[in-house]
């Protein structure tokens, strides 16, 4: 090769890492702009998507409450972990990200949530990861439903009153939302003893206890700090046969 043919060969390799530069440039782009058109307030949990969904990037999708409401992976995960090979009842089903580790590891899934585009993003989600079919979708108001509904374990990640609810020193049952949590957890006893809640890191743990004393005898509970990345994100207990007991 000559020299000339060599600067020739050099200078077109140079315009082709340009062109791969390019291109990476215009990627990183369409990711900040995803990035633009969600609200400054869904903005700290988009950046945290992947810990929510790590199928993120094959289509997930959240509306405002979903995003700042969802269960991250994580946690969802070791929830289903314990309610492996179950019937789980998921009440406050939101969009999916509880439910979808369910179907993963459990026996069968009963979604629930009063907002028919919570079940719709659950049910869109659910596709994304390939679970839709081990699900029953349904729209509707849990405490109506609750008479009526039959399964192994009941989940329940009722909503906590919006982010705001860090600001609180400390959490208490009364402002659980759309009732308060003694209502919840007797509506959900009276399908199942087997209940798991999940909770906000500064509840307190003393009334999460009387919640087992509801029952005679009372019932058994274990109370589980969540962290992701190190960070807390909630506390989840687990009443009668889903808690752990010493053998
Ligand atoms: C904290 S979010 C659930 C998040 C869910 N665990 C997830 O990971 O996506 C609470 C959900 O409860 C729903 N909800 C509120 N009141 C309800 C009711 N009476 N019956 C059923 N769902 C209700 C809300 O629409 C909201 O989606």
């Amino acid at each position: 090769m000559t020299a000339n043919e060599r600067v020739a060969v050099q200078a077109s390799h140079s315009r082709r890492l340009k062109k791969r530069k390019r291109v990476k440039l215009k990627r990183s782009r369409g990711k900040r702009g995803d990035c633009a058109i969600i609200s400054p307030l869904v903005k700290k949990y988009w950046l945290q998507r992947y810990h929510l969904f790590s199928r993120y990037d094959e289509g997930v999708e959240l509306d405002e409450e979903g995003w700042y409401s969802v269960t991250p992976e994580e946690i969802a995960i070791r929830h289903a972990e314990r309610c492996r090979g179950k019937t789980v009842i998921d009440c406050f089903a939101g969009v999916g990200g509880n439910a979808i580790q369910f179907a993963i590891l459990c026996r069968h899934v009963i979604a629930i949530d009063i907002d028919p585009q919570k079940i719709a993003l659950a049910l869109h989600n659910a596709k994304v990861y390939g679970v839709e079919d081990r699900i029953d979708f349904v729209v509707g108001d849990f405490f109506q439903l609750a008479p009526s509904l039959k399964g192994d374990v009941v989940y329940l990640s009722p909503p906590w009153g919006g982010p705001s609810y860090k600001m609180i020193q400390q959490f208490n049952l009364d402002l659980l939302k759309p009732k308060d949590g003694y209502s919840v957890f007797q509506a959900a006893q009276r399908i199942t003893p087997n209940i798991v809640m999940f909770l906000p890191r500064n509840m307190d743990l003393s009334q999460v206890e009387e919640l087992s004393w509801l029952s005679s005898p009372p019932l058994h509970v274990e109370i589980e700090e969540n962290y992701v990345d190190g960070n807390f994100k909630g506390i989840t207990a687990y009443f009668s046969n889903v808690a752990w007991r010493e053998a």
